[in-house]
């Protein structure tokens, strides 16, 4: 027991060194955000998630806390028993308003969550059925695609597969059109997919969710330059480089790039990166879309679209779609 803990550790610890240097040897230099969420990024992501500016989490939430009951009946479609299938479950604060209307609505479904996280679904299934009772669930840890596999052999009932927090816009347009086909290659005709789209609005409003006075973004950012320097044995002065955010409202891409303020050498482990003054990293990017472009994924990736529900500013959709 003590010994896989300890390997896995380093596989870990391996593989994130390995990809920062690939991306850090890279023309241009690149990040990968999943590298992101340490215990400090966790904490300042919920920082985000609090900011007057970051309207994405509330939009969600209120389409969920307002229209479960409209959802749960798009759902039920022709009342026939489903699993209902959530990629990236979180804490569920979202999807708890969807279970409770559906278990109102005595319809008969097997809560699935996903996670990459052990920790997130032990919690799930601790808490969840004391707040749900009666709830069937089962949680699942790992791949989305191999839970989801696993999940399609567990029964043959039709599946409803939920995949909110705008999680989709952080692919851009051609992952995510191969994310969408991978899923589409799983599931069964008529089996559902319930998505979330953050919608292109006005600039100034998305450029500031990304871009905020008070330097909560920023700092969610170097936090990862942190995190290279206690776990990869990295030099990287924080002072040295900045957060800078761009929206192109042509084509919806949100990118987040760190700039190097100045020509430098940074240490990571027994490498030397150089950094050019002005070079960017590229860290992540957040897809915004319009309704069309929206359609136009399902239609390119064997899905039809259903229904959508929006918050009240039309800030941000859950569409769904069935597999066609
Ligand atoms: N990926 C999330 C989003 O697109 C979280 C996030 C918010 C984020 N601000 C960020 C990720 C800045 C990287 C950089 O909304």
């Amino acid at each position: 027991m003590t010994t896989t803990t300890i390997e896995t550790t380093t596989d870990q610890k391996t593989q994130f060194l390995q990809e920062t240097l690939t991306g850090l040897q890279s023309e241009p230099k690149f990040m990968l955000s999943k590298y992101f969420y340490d215990a400090t990024g966790d904490r300042i992501f919920q920082q985000i998630m609090d900011m007057e500016e970051y309207y994405l989490t509330n939009a969600e939430m209120e389409i969920l806390q307002y229209q479960a009951d409209q959802l749960s009946q798009a759902i039920a479609a022709d009342g026939s028993s489903f699993d209902l299938i959530e990629l990236g479950a979180g804490d569920a604060t979202k999807s708890i308003h969807l279970l409770n209307s559906l278990m109102s609505s005595n319809l008969e479904f097997s809560y699935l969550p996903i996670d990459i996280s052990a920790h997130v679904i032990d919690d799930l299934e601790e808490n969840l059925p004391k707040k749900l009772p009666g709830l069937n669930m089962t949680g699942l840890n790992g791949d989305y695609f191999d839970m989801l596999k696993r999940a399609a052999e567990l029964s043959n009932r039709r599946k409803v597969v939920l995949f909110m927090g705008a999680n989709i816009g952080n692919m851009n347009i051609a992952d995510a059109e191969k994310f969408c086909i991978s899923l589409k290659e799983i599931l069964s005709p008529n089996d559902f997919l319930i998505i979330g789209f953050d919608l292109k609005k006005n600039p100034q409003k998305i450029l500031a969710a990304y871009n905020d006075q008070a330097g909560i973004t920023k700092s969610f950012n170097l936090n990862l330059l942190n995190r290279i320097n206690k776990e990869l044995d990295g030099n990287f002065n924080l002072e040295y480089f900045d957060h800078y955010a761009s929206y192109d409202p042509a084509s919806g891409a949100c990118k987040s790039y760190l700039i190097s303020l100045k020509n430098q050498i940074v240490n990571i482990g027994n490498q030397a990166v150089h950094f050019a003054e002005n070079e960017h990293v590229y860290m992540e990017i957040s897809q915004k879309y319009s309704l069309a472009d929206i359609d136009q994924l399902a239609e390119k990736t064997g899905f039809k679209p259903l229904q959508r529900f929006f918050d009240q500013n039309q800030y941000f959709v859950d569409a769904i779609w069935k597999v066609d």
